[in-house]
């Protein structure tokens, strides 16, 4: 764990120098305020002298303000590490997981990614930023503490030695049930606080059901149970709280005890009695601190362990360097797409082909619909070509280039994708479509926005293009927010075109005008269009029938309703509901 961390602390070494020596300075600053407190005994209440109590006071207030000039250090310099380095640490696994495939999200729940990129890190900045400089310090104070008990009594010391264990260990073990408990009591609050969240969130699916009294009967039953943990975590702190006073406060008079009669004796003096306490205060409290760290840097052992399984997951989608501009291959040459004998299964089921030796040309402009049941494959298509994933056999040729020898950014940057479910960000209007091509200008947006159909309504919302849209922002129609896709999509102005269902969510009106705004897009353009609705791709240039992962038919819409059973059913199907409605 330390050799990995290692090399995010060590762009900072200069930092991490003067922290340590800030440190080493401070431990042994606080020791030596045993010292001052021995002289204002023994030179001013012993001796009774005035002079004596104010020149050790004025020591002593030296000592302190020195320790609190390497404490500011310290924990500046300390903190400063913990953060800097866990900064560091996010940004490098957020832009690890960015380049994962999308294949690794759907395996591994989105929840508990987010949570080793922040309470993960968050638990690995205790541990930098604290932790381990309180550990060291304690130890420090310990070893030394421990080394000036022995110096100034040793038969006190024997004794102290025999009994701090006895004191520590006991509060140790109560504490860390206390600890325990505490967790899981803020487990039960987390599950609480999620179960209302996703009810709240769905108040509409809860009302509708007339659902309320089980919601909140089951919310109740979670509350309860936290309670009932806090309430066992009470307990346990309280007898701890009264068992430290006693142990403590014990230990404290029984040394005070032995040592007073040494001093009344003769043997020690006050002031050597007054510092040892405060050492033996000092040793007691390292020891307990050093114990208490040392679970807190375990956890972080996990942290680090599960950040370092992420880091190191690797995508087995390789793309290929960047080529020269030179040798790279225009992508002007027909056919333009081309699938060679293309077989897929997904990993989860390596048993069923979702594509079955696909072989199918595109020529360059051309429009493509592909057609067929849902489950056929046609989705897959798409993220075949997008390199989402790789094909098990058979190859993609685009340009007359296969996809996995193209950099993967150079292959993306041809298409321009209309997912089926249009996706939105907590930005305003003009960012959300500015998407598609960053750098382009409000005026760029706006005539993709007007081709798309979607400049109107976005007039209308509360404060135009600068309306903010996502979760806390207006709220879109379904329609509407194809329409927002799509104006991307123009914006973008890609080579290839691929609309996964672009116009499933609209009605019969927007769906003809964002019908006459993909045609202007798809103008000039390779397009992949998935489509349900066989009326939205009658003027394509060719349908794909598909079934179960096979391409079955192909050819003109009059061409499919003579020669292919499937394509004749399913059009018949949707001719007689639409009748009928
Ligand atoms: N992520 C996935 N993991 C495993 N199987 C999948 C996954 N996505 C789709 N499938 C399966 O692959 C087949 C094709 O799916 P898909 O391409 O989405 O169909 P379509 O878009 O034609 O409705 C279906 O049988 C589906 O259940
Ligand atoms: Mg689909």
């Amino acid at each position: 764990m330390l050799t990995w961390l290692w090399q995010f602390v060590k762009p900072y070494k200069t930092r991490l120098t003067i922290a340590i020596v800030a440190l080493l300075f401070t431990s042994a600053l606080t020791l030596s305020l045993g010292q001052g407190i021995r002289l204002m005994v023994d030179e001013g209440f012993s001796a009774g002298s005035e002079q004596g109590l104010a020149d050790a006071l004025y020591i002593t207030l030296f000592i302190i303000v020195l320790t609190a000039i390497g404490a500011y250090f310290r924990f500046f310099m300390v903190s400063w590490i913990g953060e800097r380095v866990v900064a560091d640490i996010r940004k490098k696994l957020y832009k690890h997981l960015l380049g994962l495939p999308p294949s690794f999200f759907e395996d591994n729940l989105a929840g508990e990614i987010q949570s080793r990129v922040t309470t993960d890190t968050t638990l690995l900045q205790t541990v930098i930023g604290s932790s381990f400089s309180f550990a060291l310090r304690n130890s420090l104070t310990f070893i030394g503490g421990l080394t000036l008990m022995f110096i100034s009594n040793i038969k006190l010391s024997l004794i102290v030695v025999a009994v701090v264990p006895v004191i520590v260990f006991p509060i140790i073990y109560f504490g860390k049930k206390v600890k325990r408990l505490s967790k899981q009591s803020q487990d039960e609050v987390a599950s609480v606080g999620a179960w209302a969240g996703e009810s709240l969130l769905n108040i509409k699916v809860v009302q509708a059901f007339t659902r309320e009294d089980l919601v909140n009967q089951q919310f109740s039953n979670g509350a309860e149970a936290a309670f009932d943990v806090a309430l066992r975590r009470i307990r346990y702190r309280a007898f701890l709280i009264a068992l430290v006073m006693i142990m403590v406060m014990g230990a404290v008079m029984t040394m005070l005890y032995i040592g007073g009669t040494d001093v009344i004796s003769g043997e020690l003096s006050a002031g050597d009695l007054s510092a040892f306490v405060f050492y033996a205060i000092m040793v007691a409290g390292s020891l307990a601190a050093v114990t208490e760290v040392y679970g807190e840097v375990q956890r972080a052992a996990g942290a680090v362990e599960r950040i370092r399984e992420l880091l190191d997951t690797q995508t087995d989608i390789r793309s290929a360097p960047i080529q020269a501009e030179g040798k790279q291959k225009t992508a002007d040459q027909l056919p333009l797409v081309k699938f060679n004998q293309v077989s897929f299964s997904y990993p989860s089921r390596p048993n069923q082909m979702a594509i079955k030796d696909l072989s199918l040309t595109v020529d360059e402009g051309q429009r493509i619909a592909l057609v067929g049941p849902s489950g056929a494959g046609k989705s897959t298509l798409f993220d075949l070509l997008l390199r989402f994933r790789d094909v098990n056999t058979g190859r993609i040729l685009i340009g007359g280039q296969d996809v996995t020898a193209m950099n993967l950014q150079d292959l993306r940057n041809l298409y321009a994708l209309v997912p089926q479910q249009p996706v939105l960000f907590s930005a305003n209007v003009l960012d959300n479509i500015r998407f598609g091509k960053p750098d382009a200008t409000k005026e760029e947006v706006i005539a993709a926005a007007k081709a798309a159909y979607a400049h109107e309504f976005i007039e209308q919302l509360p404060e135009g293009y600068d309306s903010f849209l996502g979760e806390q922002g207006v709220k879109l129609s379904g329609g509407q927010k194809q329409r927002l896709a799509i104006a991307r999509a123009i914006l973008r102005d890609p080579k290839i075109l691929l609309l996964d269902e672009a116009t499933s969510a609209l009605d019969a009106q927007s769906e003809h005008l964002v019908q006459q705004a993909l045609d202007v897009l798809m103008k000039d353009r390779t397009t992949f269009i998935i489509a349900h609705r066989l009326a939205t791709v009658a003027h394509v240039d060719a349908i794909a029938v598909f079934d179960h992962g096979k391409l079955v038919d192909m050819g003109t819409h009059n061409h499919l309703m003579q020669h292919s059973e499937l394509y004749s059913r399913l059009a018949k199907l949707q001719f007689r509901e639409h009748t009928a409605s």
